[in-house]
């Protein structure tokens, strides 16, 4: 399914960095498989296309058929771990003009993301007198964004169904016993379903986290699974050709030789959300102990008249990895008799025949200018090639947290702001905090 190249990484990285690398690679591998490194106990995701709880799975297929009927628009309410997933995968299997588009199923918002009034209030907008249904995802229930913003939601939909009628328009996926979030799903008898344990949030878009809203959105939830599961066979075969071992030995190579950013390209819009979510994957998993890869994105060819300066004669910090799909249809350029651009010669040439070449040509541009570059090419997008993809990402992160010696699955810098915006807020238990920040401010 998925075909890495690291041919380009030869004039930067000696011969062998792979093999150098396998005695951590196979203490990293075994540390997944048998959840016994440091964060193990969040290492749930590593055997989940195999393990996830099938009748919760059919109970999410059911929600989304009853939320297809009784709404226009469904709010997907959370942050972090708890939104991109799901956003990742609706604009990148479903358009990031899905709400443009005429269909059966009903139009996706986000909320819960930020703290803009702006956003906010177009948002309530844009639902108007619409049928809506909530869809709350907060494994502690006490995150300060979705909270707000639930608050709001689940007011405007008792005014407009009263209690009986929200109850049956809210899901709330939280923690399975824990949680303010939890309790408040029980006394008001929401359905309700359940961010694993063993599971972070930045791993839990195949949990119902990320099911609820994509299987909403029409999309085939057994494909994404089948795609994720037939990635967690191939890759648990370990060894030195194993595309997992060799991207993170690569990763790893690149940033002892001092490459401080991984920029993740890709030549497909859609793939926009997927770079955030990619983004929070590796960003929140390695980059503690003052360590770690800086993970940023670009979307060519669009970034290359912006930011392709830089790429090619800025500090020379960073490595690219590029991920590369087949083209689902084909687009013929047309003759144009008169030829005022002068680009004739492509006429009768398909679109994605263009895109390859300027691919090519950046990619070899960008290795001479000094910037190291991994190509992952997959087939068509589709569900189970985003299933496999995001079973890749995960189980090579994993393992690159590993070989930096880091726990890949704590965010304890999270809490940092947190702690800080509650004082200033005037959260009871925080005034000693909030003394000593107002006398810095
Ligand atoms: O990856 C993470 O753990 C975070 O991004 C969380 O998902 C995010 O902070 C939201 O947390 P919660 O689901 O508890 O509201």
């Amino acid at each position: 399914m998925l075909k890495l190249d690291l041919s380009k990484l030869s004039s930067f990285l000696p011969d062998g960095y792979v093999a150098a690398r396998q005695t951590g690679l196979e203490k990293a591998a075994s540390m997944l498989a048998n959840h016994d490194g440091p964060g193990g106990e969040f290492t749930g995701w590593v055997t989940l296309p195999r393990d996830y709880d099938k009748d919760e799975f059919a109970r999410i297929k059911k929600a989304a058929e009853k939320i297809r009927k009784q709404s226009q628009v469904l709010l997907v309410v959370g942050i972090g771990g708890s939104y991109l997933g799901a956003r990742a995968v609706i604009e990148l299997l479903a358009s990031p003009n899905y709400n443009l588009k005429k269909k059966d199923t009903p139009e996706l918002y986000f909320a819960g993301n930020g703290l803009s009034t702006d956003t906010l209030l177009e948002l309530i907008s844009l639902i108007g007198d619409r049928d809506f249904s909530v869809n709350i995802i907060s494994k502690s229930g006490t995150t300060t964004e979705p909270a707000v913003a639930f608050r709001i939601f689940k007011d405007m939909l008792e005014k407009k169904y009263g209690k009986e009628g929200a109850r049956d328009r809210i899901y709330a996926t939280t923690d399975k016993a824990r949680g303010a979030l939890k309790g408040l799903a029980d006394a008001e008898g929401y359905e309700t379903f359940v961010v694993p344990d063993d599971v972070g949030g930045r791993y839990s878009v195949l949990t119902a986290v990320g099911l609820l809203p994509i299987a909403a959105a029409g999309i085939d939830i057994d494909q994404l699974m089948a795609g994720a599961h037939q990635a967690m066979d191939e890759l648990a075969v370990g060894g030195l050709d194993n595309p997992a071992w060799q991207y993170a030995a690569a990763r790893h190579a690149l940033y002892e030789s001092g490459k401080k950013i991984e920029l993740l390209a890709c030549y497909e819009p859609p793939f926009r959300f997927f770079a955030e979510w990619w983004k929070q994957l590796f960003g929140e998993s390695e980059g503690k102990d003052g360590k770690g890869l800086f993970p940023a994105s670009v979307e060519f060819t669009a970034d290359l008249h912006s930011m392709g300066q830089y790429i090619q004669q800025g500090e020379r910090l960073m490595f690219e990895t590029v991920v590369k799909f087949a083209p689902k249809g084909e687009f013929i350029i047309p003759e144009d008799p008169a030829n005022v651009d002068g680009l004739n010669f492509l006429a009768g040439k398909p679109l994605s025949f263009v895109a390859e070449q300027a691919m090519r040509g950046t990619i070899l541009a960008h290795v001479d200018g000094g910037v190291p570059n991994v190509l992952i090419e997959l087939p068509t997008i589709c569900e189970a090639t985003v299933g496999y993809m995001i079973y890749f990402f995960e189980y090579v992160c994993g393992l690159s947290g590993h070989l930096l010696e880091v726990n890949p699955f704590n965010q304890p810098g999270v809490e940092a702001y947190k702690k800080n915006m509650f004082a200033l807020l005037g959260k009871p238990g925080y005034e000693t905090l909030k003394a000593d920040l107002e006398a810095r401010l």
